[in-house]
């Protein structure tokens, strides 16, 4: 007589808790990036040169209209960047990712990488903030045309890295949204100082702290996480 015998279910694994940072990130980083460009933009758009926060260095009547276009088609970028990153949009539709993406390059990073390596070769904050200013545009549109050309080739691995850098560099202005105050406020007190009481000292050392940060720190903590390991998957979804 054959014995029946209870086959044990094997248990169901609890669903692995989710860092924090692999949680719904969307719609946090599009708030941080609407309130970022809500403080950008306006003085820029009334075209009225006396609104501009950055002033217009000697020699550069055309300064201000660079910077404007910057501005414009940089908040053009930032609004791709946000659309390109978001997975389920790229997963659900790829042709919206492609056409974003076009518009990304071309009618963000490019032009406002160019006149960003104009304005900040000439920059007024100073030599070591025109060098960053130089440096970063160079970088911003070098990670932007190598993913572009990656996905001409069809090479989506090196396409995918090569944008996320892209990315980081477009996000890094709120950063520099941030690194700019917090060097204000912790160089004032050595005015008399370090800077010798030098008011110009202090804000080119400040424009230059917030400036090399910005792009530097982005990159690194996006290198960092594209090298990161894979996660280890349970057993079961292996
Ligand atoms: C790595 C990318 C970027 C570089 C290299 C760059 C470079 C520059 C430069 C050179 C200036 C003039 C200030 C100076 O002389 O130092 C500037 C100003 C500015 N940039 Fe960018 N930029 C970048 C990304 C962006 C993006 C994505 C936006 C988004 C809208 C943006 C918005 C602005 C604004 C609003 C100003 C005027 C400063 C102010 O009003 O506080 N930039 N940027």
């Amino acid at each position: 007589m054959a014995v029946l015998t209870a086959t044990p279910v094997p248990e169901r694994p609890a669903p692995a808790r989710k860092s924090w940072w692999r949680r719904p990130w969307i719609g946090p980083l599009a708030l941080i990036v609407l309130a970022c460009l809500a403080f950008s933009l306006p003085p820029y758009l009334s075209l009225d040169p006396a609104g501009s926060r950055v002033p217009q260095p000697e020699g550069f009547p055309a300064h201000f209209y660079f910077l404007v276009g910057h501005v414009i088609f940089g908040s053009v970028a930032m609004l791709g960047a946000l659309l390109q990153i978001w997975p389920w949009l790229r997963r659900k539709y790829p042709v919206i990712h492609r056409n974003a993406g076009r518009a990304y390059v071309f009618a963000g990073v490019l032009p406002s990488g160019l006149m960003a390596l104009i304005i900040g070769s000439q920059s007024p904050f100073g030599p070591a903030t025109r060098v960053s200013d130089v440096m970063g545009a160079i970088l911003w549109i070098g990670c932007t045309f190598a993913g572009w050309r990656a996905v001409r080739e069809h090479r989506f691995g090196d396409h995918r890295r090569w944008m996320v850098r892209s990315a980081a560099l477009t996000f890094s202005i709120i950063l520099n949204r941030l690194t700019g105050p917090i060097a204000m406020v912790i160089l004032e007190p050595q005015i008399p100082t370090t800077f010798g009481g030098s008011e110009i000292a202090y804000g080119q050392s400040v424009a230059a702290i917030s400036s090399w940060l910005s792009w530097t720190l982005v990159l690194i903590l996006t290198q960092l996480w594209l090298d990161r390991r894979p996660a280890k998957q349970p057993a079961i979804a292996r």
